[in-house]
């Protein structure tokens, strides 16, 4: 059975519910129903398997796992091999959730051929179900779209363009700026992108599109709407953008949790009697039996 290969419509979810497996155009259908997208960055099998289970409908296996996973300042050092081995493990966890790898920063800016061939490998050897690029590059979407591969194009803040921004800064704020992005919206579109995640922008300038909007920092308007998982959670060590709504502190917890287990260590208080394994008792008479004679022999 290929990796893949779920059953569509027919299986059930561990928690019992029926599986109807989330595609790019199931996308569409939930913007032309007016039914919001939800959407998080996902790393790991544990933790997308947890997304999928809460019913997360895109999983996006985003390239700021470079800074929240890898630990690096920026999302520019992640590479297409790092980024497939996180796809991989987000692909075996994943059941119903429509799995998005972002292509990392130098895999498609060079020319289209090297971007279709980098993107292959996602689907080819990870699994992954659509890729993520940033900014308007049209000719490449168009390419993918042409080759099959489903693209969701990402424009605002977009942070592999960190250095020529200037910083993380909230874009398209002048109305020349807010047109040249629903400008370019629209030609990602037109070229067949799936799906725009769009970052960073006013509120008021959420564009209205032909294909659903996924915002990060982008307002209420979109027809869904994505979280950093360890934003969402608190699971990061500096302040959370103004965009962030931490639902949980599982930061705190698992520190709690952690120093109670050193202490327990600590003060020998883990593991308890009923945490060990024992000898059954023919063993424990046998071994008993042996000490004796061991003793006897000595005297
Ligand atoms: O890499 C990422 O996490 C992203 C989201 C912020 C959309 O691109």
């Amino acid at each position: 059975m290929s990796i893949t290969n779920f059953p569509t419509g027919t299986g059930s979810a561990s928690a019992g519910i029926p599986i109807t497996k989330v595609t790019v155009p199931a996308l569409a259908e939930m913007k032309r129903q007016s039914k919001p997208i939800s959407a998080l960055t996902a790393y790991d099998y544990s933790s997308s398997r947890l997304a999928d289970e809460a019913g997360i409908d895109l999983l996006l296996v985003g390239d700021s796992l470079a800074m929240v996973v890898l630990g690096h300042d920026n999302t520019l050092a992640v590479t297409v091999d790092e980024m497939l081995h996180h796809t991989r493990a987000v692909r075996r966890a994943v059941r119903r959730a429509l799995v998005v790898a972002d292509m990392p920063f130098g895999s498609y800016h060079g020319t289209v051929s090297e971007g279709l061939t980098n993107a292959v490998r996602f689907l080819k050897e990870a699994g992954a179900e659509a890729v993520k690029i940033e900014g308007p590059r049209v000719e490449l979407v168009r390419a993918l779209t042409d080759a099959e591969i489903p693209v969701i194009g990402h424009l605002g803040l977009t942070p592999q363009s960190l250095h020529r921004m200037g910083g993380y800064r909230v874009q398209a704020r002048t109305a020349e700026s807010a047109n040249r992005l629903k400008a370019d919206a629209l030609a990602l579109a037109d070229a067949g992108a799936g799906a725009i995640v769009l970052e960073g922008v006013p509120a008021e300038i959420t564009a209205e599109l032909p294909v659903p909007t996924i915002g990060i920092g982008a307002g209420p308007e979109c027809d869904g709407q994505i979280l950093v998982f360890h934003d969402l959670l608190n699971l990061t060590f500096a302040p959370p953008a103004k965009f962030v709504r931490r639902y949980a502190d599982a930061g705190t917890l698992i520190r709690t949790a952690i120093e109670h287990y050193r202490e327990d260590v600590e003060h020998h208080v883990f593991p308890s009697d009923e945490e060990s394994y024992h000898l059954p008792e023919s063993a424990k008479r046998v071994m008993a039996v042996k000490a004796a004679k061991g003793v006897l022999r000595k005297a």
